[in-house]
C-alpha cells in the first residue's frame, strides 16, 4: 500500500500547452492542440512524505527518489541498478578552463553505459505494470541498447528500431540482448515518423512515443542526484547535450520540484540550463541563434549520431527555458567534439561518446569564451561510454604515444626515448 494519503503520487496528465487534462493512459500528445502531456502528481501529499531522510533511507539507484517518479508503492520496477552515478569534481579539466567548481556527471557509468537506462527503467516498469507484453522504441542507439537490455530483464518482447548505419559498437550490444532489431533504411528522423505510425496498429509500450510522459520523468533523477550529491544545493549551471530536448525539458522540472518542495534551501536560484549540439545537427542552436522559438528540421550529418535528431519535438520548450533560466544553446564542430573527448580523456580519466565530446566541447567553448568567472558551481552532464562510438576517435589516434616494439629490453630503449 502506499503511504500517500488517497495512495496515489500520479493524479493524471496535463497538457502542457492547453492544460488540458487526461485520465493516465500510454499517450502522449493532446486531443485538442496536439501539444504534449506530462504527467501530474499530488504535490501537497508528496511534500509531506518526502525529505532528505525518506530519500536517503532508499535504495543507492535513481530509485531512491521514487516518490517524484510516475509508479505508484506497489509497482514492481524493472531494474538493474541505474542511477546515483558518480559525480566528479573536475580539478584537472576545470584547471585548464579555469573553472574551480567543475562538476561532471558521469551517466556512462549505468547498466547500459547511458543515460537511457534512467528513462527506460521507468518506462519499461510502467509498461509492464499496464499490462503492455511488447516494448518498442525509435533510436539512435543508447535507447536501443537500453531498451533491449531492460526488456530482457522484465522477460518482455522488445521492438526496437534504428537507422541502419548506425556505429556497430551500438548494434552489437544491442543485439546482443536479442530483441527484434529493425535496421530502417534512413535517418532517425524517419524512423521515429515510422514508429509514430506503428503506435496506431500495435498494441505496445513505445518508449519515446506513446509512453514518453512517464519514460520522460526519469530524467529528473540526474539532478535530484546532483544537488543530493552537492550537499542538496543547486549548481549554478549545468550543461546537457540536445537531442530530441527531452531531458533538457525535464531538468528544469526537477529543478523546479527541488525548490517546490524544499529539498533545497527556499529561494535557491534556479540554475542556468545551456544546451549542447553539434553544428552538424544543430536546429535547435540554429533556432537560438536567430532568436526564434521556431526549431526548422535540418537533415543531420555529424559524428555525434546519438544525438542526431533533425527535428527535436521539444526543441522551442528547450529554447524558451535557456532562456528563462539565463542558459544559452552553443554548438560545436566535429574536430572540437573529437578534441573535446580526448581533452576529458586526458584530463579526468572518463572515456565519453561523441554526444559526451559535444557536452564538452560546449563547456570548453563557453569557458574560453569567458562565460564564468571561475568560482560559479559549474556541471556537465556526460550521458554515454566512449566505447559505443570509438571508432570516433580510433581514426586518429594520439600523437606521439604508440609505439611498436620488439620484445627486448633494447628495443624498448631505443624506441621510448625515456
Ligand atoms: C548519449 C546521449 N546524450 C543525450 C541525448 C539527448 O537526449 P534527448 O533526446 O532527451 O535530448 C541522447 C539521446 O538519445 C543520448 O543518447
Ligand atoms: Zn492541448
Amino acid at each position: 500500500m502506499s503511504g500517500l494519503g488517497n495512495g496515489r503520487r500520479v493524479i493524471g496528465m496535463r497538457c502542457r500547452e492547453c492544460g488540458t487534462e487526461y485520465p493516465v493512459q500510454a499517450t502522449h500528445v493532446c486531443e485538442m492542440c496536439f501539444g504534449p502531456l506530462d504527467v501530474v502528481y499530488d504535490y501537497d501529499a508528496i511534500r509531506k512524505r518526502i525529505s532528505h531522510r525518506s530519500i536517503a533511507a532508499g535504495p543507492p539507484s535513481m530509485w531512491r527518489y521514487r516518490d517524484l517518479l510516475p509508479l505508484e508503492d506497489e509497482v514492481p520496477v524493472v531494474t538493474l541498478g541505474e542511477g546515483f552515478t558518480p559525480l566528479i569534481h573536475a580539478e584537472r579539466l576545470g584547471a585548464e578552463l579555469g573553472l574551480r567548481n567543475l562538476y561532471l556527471k558521469n551517466d556512462s557509468m549505468n547498466p547500459t553505459n547511458s543515460f537511457k537506462d534512467r528513462v527506460v527503467s521507468v518506462a519499461v516498469s510502467w509498461a509492464r505494470a499496464h499490462g503492455f507484453e511488447t516494448i518498442g522504441c525509435a533510436s539512435t542507439g543508447n535507447l536501443a541498447n537500453a531498451v533491449a537490455a531492460y526488456s530482457a530483464r522484465a522477460g518482455l518482447e522488445a521492438f526496437v528500431f534504428i537507422p541502419s548505419d548506425l556505429e556497430p559498437g551500438k548494434v552489437v550490444s544491442t543485439s546482443v540482448f536479442e530483441p527484434n532489431l529493425i535496421a530502417v533504411r534512413g535517418n532517425y528522423d524517419q524512423v521515429n515518423r515510422l514508429c509514430s505510425q506503428l503506435v496506431e496498429t500495435y498494441p505496445w509500450a513505445f518508449c519515446n512515443i506513446n509512453v514518453r510522459p512517464f519514460y520522460a520523468e526519469g530524467s529528473k533523477t540526474l539532478d535530484f542526484e546532483t544537488a543530493e550529491q552537492l550537499g542538496w544545493r543547486l549548481p549554478d549551471e549545468i550543461v546537457i547535450p540536445i537531442a530530441s530536448g527531452c531531458q533538457f525539458v525535464k531538468h528544469r522540472r526537477a529543478v523546479g520540484e527541488m525548490v517546490d518542495l524544499g529539498l533545497v534551501e527556499a529561494g535557491s536560484r534556479l540554475p542556468a540550463l545551456t544546451g549542447a549540439q553539434a553544428l552538424g545537427c544543430a536546429p535547435v542552436y540554429n533556432a537560438w541563434k536567430e532568436g526564434t522559438e521556431t526549431v526548422l528540421p535540418v537533415k543531420p550529418n555529424t559524428i555525434a549520431k546519438s544525438i542526431a535528431i533533425g527535428s527535436p519535438s521539444d526543441g522551442s520548450y528547450v529554447i524558451r527555458i535557456a532562456r528563462e533560466t539565463g542558459g544559452v544553446v552553443e554548438a560545436v564542430t566535429e574536430e572540437e567534439i573529437i578534441d573535446s573527448i580526448r581533452l576529458l580523456a586526458r584530463t579526468e580519466g572518463i572515456f565519453t561518446e561523441t554526444a559526451g565530446g559535444v557536452t564538452i566541447g560546449v563547456l570548453a567553448k563557453l569557458a574560453r569564451a569567458g562565460r564564468w568567472k571561475g568560482d560559479e558551481v559549474v556541471v556537465a552532464y556526460v550521458t554515454g561510454h566512449g566505447l559505443k562510438t570509438a571508432d570516433a576517435v580510433a581514426a586518429a589516434p594520439s600523437p606521439g604515444r604508440r609505439f611498436e616494439i620488439e620484445p627486448t629490453l633494447k628495443s624498448f630503449k631505443e624506441s621510448v626515448n625515456i
